[in-house]
């Protein structure tokens, strides 16, 4: 208190002194983003809900600042290709890369509409490698190592989230993409690949196991409360990004809808206000991924964020879910369930506090994303959402309405009637 005061007063004075510096606009704007570090920063300090945890104090001490922090990081457009069975082979044989034919994404113009900038956002999605990856080179050097761990191919037989690219020293490296656990095949009517639900196949512990010669779900006893024990344990969809020492897996998030999330994060710590906050907070995820040694260039994050927020809400497991539908939404209603899931995307503004809800406090509770709320998730398609809440602790809907699952918390909806719970299931398959 006794320092603040002091330079309070001294902002004070200055602002009143010195009018000169105009209020600040922060409507979406790419130029802006691309060019001005205070507009940067104030997209940064406008957004994030709270500035008491770990991830916000980073970004608050290097983002933005112009002159000082991550502005000064090179950016760079890694030249990359996709990484195909032969890349296994040789890296199995020789541990060498051939170099290929390399592309890069930045384009000469920026984009001058959205079409174009949605098409960029999805080659940035796929094929902009985030960091040189020991263990995925290793476990792409593993026969079946792929193969067991949920990695997809596309079309033409590469592997999804995985590519070979040329570092900023010139070597060519395997690095993984945000496609890795964030594409799948069923997101849309016609079944191709895309971001509109993540990859819940996709098994990032098994991978590390692996690779360190371990045998995945049949680790010895003694191992069971270590961290490899955690990795054991993290299973298929599910990743724990807090690295805080404790275990706190988070469920992959569906991009499917995104661009009408009031929140982002299961902790809700960002509000989406636009293009610009998911720009910003993507932006900062490449930086902290490569180790905060280079930056992603701003025309890549920002077209990335167009792509999101252009992706449709997951359609429903069931077109026809029958006739118990209407009863369903009865019950909804009733149950009180839309005070919170609120149509269309079945989310909504409020503040759900950890406590109050009382599913696994140990996310919530981490000083990295601490912000006393858990996100209300959308419901939409969310009978093909399993596993289910932030840490995917439940794995159907019908046991999420069983009324005595394992998981703790989210009470709604667990002493129905069976005839009430059916039509609910129904309800939720059906949107
Ligand atoms: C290894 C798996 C993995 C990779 C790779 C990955 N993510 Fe994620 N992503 C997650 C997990 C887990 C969460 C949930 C984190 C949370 O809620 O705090 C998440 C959350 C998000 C969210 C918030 C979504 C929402 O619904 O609020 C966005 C946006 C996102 N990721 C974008 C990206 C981008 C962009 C990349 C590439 C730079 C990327 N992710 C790479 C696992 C991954
Ligand atoms: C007070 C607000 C509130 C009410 C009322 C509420 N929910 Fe939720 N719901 C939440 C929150 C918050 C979560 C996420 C909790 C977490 O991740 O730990 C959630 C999660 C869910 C999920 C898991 C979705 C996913 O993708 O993980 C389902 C399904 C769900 N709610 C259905 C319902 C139904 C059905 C009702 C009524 C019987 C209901 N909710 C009532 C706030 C609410």
């Amino acid at each position: 208190m006794t320092l603040r005061a002091p330079l309070l007063l001294l902002a004070l004075l200055c602002c009143l002194g010195c009018p000169s510096e105009p209020a600040l606009d922060l409507s979406d704007d790419v130029r802006e983003y691309i060019e001005r570090a205070r507009y940067r920063r104030g997209i940064l300090q406008r957004d994030l809900t709270t500035v008491e945890n770990a991830y916000a104090q980073e970004r608050l001490a290097q983002y933005g600042l112009g002159d000082e922090g991550w502005d000064l990081l090179p950016a760079v457009d890694f030249p990359s290709r996709p990484l195909m069975d032969t890349d296994r082979e040789s890296l199995a044989g020789s541990d060498a890369l051939e170099r290929g034919s390399l592309t890069t994404l930045v384009p000469n113009e920026l984009p001058t509409s959205d079409e174009e900038w949605i098409a960029l956002g999805r080659r940035v999605f796929f094929e902009y490698p985030l960091r040189a990856d020991s263990t995925y080179r290793a476990l792409a050097r593993l026969e079946d190592g792929l193969e067991d761990t949920g990695w997809l191919r596309d079309a033409d037989d590469s592997w999804v989230g995985l590519r070979v690219f040329e570092d900023d020293q010139g070597a060519l490296q395997v690095g993984n993409t945000c496609a890795q656990c964030h594409a799948s095949y069923d997101g849309t009517d016609e079944p191709g690949l895309d971001g509109v639900l993540a990859n819940r196949e996709m098994n990032i512990g098994a991978a590390r196991l692996l690779v360190m010669g371990l045998v995945p779900g049949d680790l010895p006893p003694e191992q069971d409360s270590t961290a490899l024990g955690d990795l054991d344990r993290l299973g298929p969809g599910r990743g724990d990004v807090l690295a805080d020492g404790s275990f706190n897996p988070f469920a992959f998030p569906d991009f499917g809808g995104l661009g009408d999330m009031p929140y982002l994060h299961h902790n809700a710590n960002w509000v989406q206000r636009g293009v610009a906050t998911l720009a910003v907070r993507c932006e900062t995820l490449f930086i902290t991924s490569a180790a905060r040694q280079t930056r992603i260039p701003r025309v890549l994050s920002w077209a990335l964020a167009k792509w999101q927020r252009s992706l449709p809400a997951p359609a429903p497991l069931l077109a026809d879910p029958g006739p118990d539908f209407d009863a369903g939404a009865e019950v909804f209603d009733a149950e009180g369930c839309a005070s919170c899931h609120v149509p269309p995307l079945y989310t909504s503004e409020r503040e759900v506090e950890v406590a109050d809800i009382g599913t696994d406090p140990a996310a919530g509770e981490s000083s990295v994303r601490w912000s006393g709320n858990y996100r209300i998730p959308s419901l939409r398609g969310v009978a093909r959402n399993a596993p289910y809440l932030h840490d995917g602790s439940v794995e159907t809907l019908e046991e999420f309405l069983s009324g005595d699952r394992e998981a703790p918390g989210h009470e709604y909806g667990q002493d129905l009637s069976p005839a009430d719970r059916d039509a609910l299931l129904a309800f939720l398959r059906g949107i």
